[in-house]
Parts: C-alpha cells; structure tokens; sequence
C-alpha cells in the first residue's frame, strides 16, 4: 500500500519494517484526540487564509465524520498507515478527496502527536482526579461509621498505641488528597500546546498558534518549537504522579491484605469483591487488593522506561518518543481500574469493631500512658520510661495485662501511683487522651473529618 510520504523511496517497505515500526496497534487510543487537534488546527488554517474557507469546511465535516466513526468504533485503522495520524489523514482523503491533503499545511506529525498526548494527559489527568475523589468518600463515609472504633495502632507491625480506625483510614484520605493536588498542578504544564512548533523548527506558514490554544483550551503555548517537539516531561510527570498513587494503594492494599486475614479478622470482605480456590473449599482471598499492589510493579516500570528512553536523546524528535505511549496508557488503565475497584469494596466492607476491640485489650499498648502518667506527676519522662519498661517485663512474666496488676503492684514501681491509673489505661481513655492537634482523639478525629469533608466538597 502507498505511503503517505512515499515519494522519495522507490521501493515498498519491509513487511517486518511495516510491523516493527507501526504504532496503530495502541496510538489508535488517541484518535479522538487526534481528530481534535486536527480541527482546530484546520479552522485556524481557513481563518488564517492558508486554505480558503470552503476547503476548511470540508475538511472539517469530513473530519466530523471520521470522529463519528470512531466513537461508533466503526473506524478500520490499518498497519500499512503507520500510525493514527497517517490512519486518519488516508481516512480523509479517502472520505473527501484531494483536499484531504491539506489538513496537513503548516504542520509535522512530530508537533501533531505531542499535541495529542497534551490531550490526552489532560483528559486522563481530570478523570483521575475524579475516580481519586470517589474513593475518599468511601474512606470518609467509613471513617464516620468509626470515629470510637478502637484498633491497636502498630509501628514495625507490633502493636504500639490504640487509635481510631476512623484516623487510621483518615491517613488515606489525605495520601489521595496530595495525589490530587499534585495531578492538579501537572494540569498547568500539561495546558500547554506544541502545535505550530513543525517538525522542529517553526513553519514558513502565516499560522495562529495562540488560536489554535484558544480553541483548544490551552492556556500557553511552547515559546520553543524544538522543545514544543521534544518534551515528554509532563508524561513522566504523570507516571511520577501515578507512582505515588499506587504506593498509596498498595500500602492500603497490604493492610486490607492483613485486616481480612484469620490472625486479624479486623474486617470482612464483601462476597463480591472476593474469590475461592480450586481445591481449597474454605478459601476466600482478597485478590482484588493482592492483584493492585502487585501491579505497582508495572507502573513503576513504565516510569523507569520512559525516563531511560528520553535520557540520552538529542534534540529534536526521534523515533524512541513513539515509546512513550503504551506505558502511559497502561498505567492509566492499570490506575483506573483500581481506584473503581477500591471504592465499593472499601463500601462493602464490614468492620469487625469486636474484633479490633479484642485486640487493644490483650497487649500492652497503654504503657506509652504509664509513662506519661508518671511524667505528668513530675518524673522526668526517661526514668518514668524506664521503670515502665520493667513493669511490662513483671507483667509479662506474671501473664498479665498492664491493667491487671494489682494497685500494690504498681505501687512497688513507684508511689506516685494512685487509683487513677486503672482508669487512664483503658483503651478509650488511652485514645481520648491523644488530644495533639491532628492526633487520635475521637474529638481530634471529628475536627479531621469535618476538614476533609469541607476538600472534597471544594472540588
Ligand atoms: N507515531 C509517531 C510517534 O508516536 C508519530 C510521530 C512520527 N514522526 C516522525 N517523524 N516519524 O511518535
């Protein structure tokens, strides 16, 4: 098949060459927004009186009818045009003839596919943002059904201080909040357009670049055209971005892992959002969230790939940049389907609040309040520690909790001991004495809620 830029060879491609090169197979994915760039590009060729007004129309209504086709996915894109920008010119020309051949006047498919991609990060950019969104409320609406609900707190996975499964899930909510401040603030380098800068150098033609910004809702254009042509940052940016997102998810992911296991029990997953085992009749294992921390990996690969493929480019264009693009979009997939994923199940989970209860009163997460207690009564905080310690070995080797040692027990330790003590180390009062700005106080945890409440209502 003849090749849009056939001319200057006098033989046909390698069949392999076809196949190696071509990059239908996935850039199909940016045919709309291929289809989008174009019509600005076309409308402002008319307005400038690069074409005349007549073939800006036609060229647009027939455009106007390939992007129908697409949507209905009726579009047959074919290797033998390359790539969805040659796809879609051979579609046009094919719809409306000769004049098809003008679309592209003033422009390189080097300046048309960074356009595309602007695009497309700015589509995907807003749609995660919004599936973000939809998994803080489901974090918000469990966090209120647990502002009192106890659970021990671990640091280095050992129990360490009881807090509010409410603050705990809270932690989340502001993990994706940063997440989406920092997809926010890619918008603003995402917003800016390459469109006019040609293959590298600019174009001898009249064009508008500012219009074709305006039309297309750019806030800037690129003051360099070679730049225009060679930057990937804003989608490395992204996979930067999506990188901290599946750290986040994983690490939520992890704990569900853990919570939904028989040595926790901390929470029950929903039938729905699990699966069985082929021999093992009792199974019911949390694959959805194993599945989305193990796909970290491949997000954070196509971040290593794409910063290894750019890093020893020359300038302008090269081929390697068309690797941009599958990374990407798997990673966008890869993100999407989590975060739909995790908002109904984080909905449909129960809450085992017994079984987290069970938890902080059979270990020794209130002797952090034996110290404090001691310090407040004017010990300096190392030696109230200190003698804790030795109370938590007496303890142990007594098989008892903290809060059943006797009153004479703990006046060994140290005389300024009094009955208050029993009632400072319950749990509750444990978690209500954490009264710090920002801490597990079920006070402090309404005071958070409420803040949260008032980001996602701002959005
Ligand atoms: N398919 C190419 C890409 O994704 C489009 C740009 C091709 N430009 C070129 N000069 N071969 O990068």
């Amino acid at each position: 098949m003849a090749k849009l830029w056939g001319g200057r060879f006098t033989k046909s491609t390698n069949k392999l060459v076809d196949e190696y090169t071509s990059s239908i197979s996935y850039d199909k994915e940016l045919a709309q927004e291929d289809i989008e760039g174009s019509l600005a590009h076309v409308k402002m060729l008319g307005e400038c009186g690069i074409v005349s007004p007549e073939e800006s129309e036609t060229i647009r209504q027939g455009l106007q009818t390939i992007l129908e086709k697409v949507k209905r996915g009726e579009a047959a894109f074919s290797i033998d045009q390359e790539d969805i920008h040659m796809n879609i010119e051979k579609m046009l020309i094919d719809e409306i003839g000769a004049v098809g051949g003008k679309l592209h006047t003033g422009r390189s498919r080097n300046d048309q596919v960074a356009t595309d991609m602007h695009l497309y990060m700015r589509n995907k950019t807003k749609k995660l943002i919004a599936l973000l969104e939809h998994v803080q409320s489901a974090l918000l609406e469990q966090a209120k059904q647990n502002v009192d609900t106890i659970l021990p707190g671990y640091t280095h996975l050992q129990r360490a201080q009881p807090i509010s499964f409410a603050h705990h899930l809270l932690a989340y909510f502001w993990m994706f909040e940063r997440d989406k401040s920092r997809l926010s603030d890619s918008l603003k380098r995402i917003n800016v357009l390459p469109l006019g800068a040609g293959a590298l150098a600019g174009t001898t033609f009249p064009i508008n670049r500012r219009r074709v910004a305006e039309l297309l809702d750019f806030d800037d254009i690129y003051p360099n055209s070679l730049d225009a042509v060679s930057d990937r940052d804003f989608v490395v940016e992204a996979l930067a971005d999506c990188s901290l997102i599946m750290v986040h998810l994983s690490r939520l992911s992890e704990e569900m892992v853990l919570w939904s296991s028989q040595e926790f029990r901390f929470i029950e997953l929903d039938d729905a959002f699990c699966t069985g085992s082929s021999i093992m009749p009792q199974k019911k294992n949390p694959d959805v969230s194993e599945l989305l921390r193990g796909k970290t990996g491949r997000v954070f690969g196509h971040l290593i790939g794409l910063l290894t493929v750019l890093k020893g480019l020359p300038l302008a264009y090269n081929k390697d940049m068309q690797e941009d693009k599958e990374g990407i979009f798997d990673t966008v997939r890869t993100i999407s389907g989590a975060l739909q994923l995790l908002a109904p199940i984080l909905e449909t989970m129960t809450v085992r609040k017994d079984r987290m209860r069970h938890a902080v009163e059979k270990d020794y997460s209130n002797a952090t309040d034996i110290a404090d207690y001691l310090a407040k009564k004017g010990l300096p905080f190392r030696e109230a520690h200190a003698i804790t310690g030795k109370m938590v070995l007496y303890a142990i080797e007594q098989g008892k909790y903290l809060l059943e040692l006797s009153m004479e027990d703990y006046k060994q330790f140290s005389p300024l001991f009094a009955e208050d003590i029993f009632e400072a180390l319950k749990p509750e009062n444990v978690m209500r004495a954490r009264e710090s700005e920002g801490g597990t106080a079920p006070h402090q945890v309404e005071k958070q809620l409420k803040l949260a409440e008032e980001k996602l209502a701002q959005a």
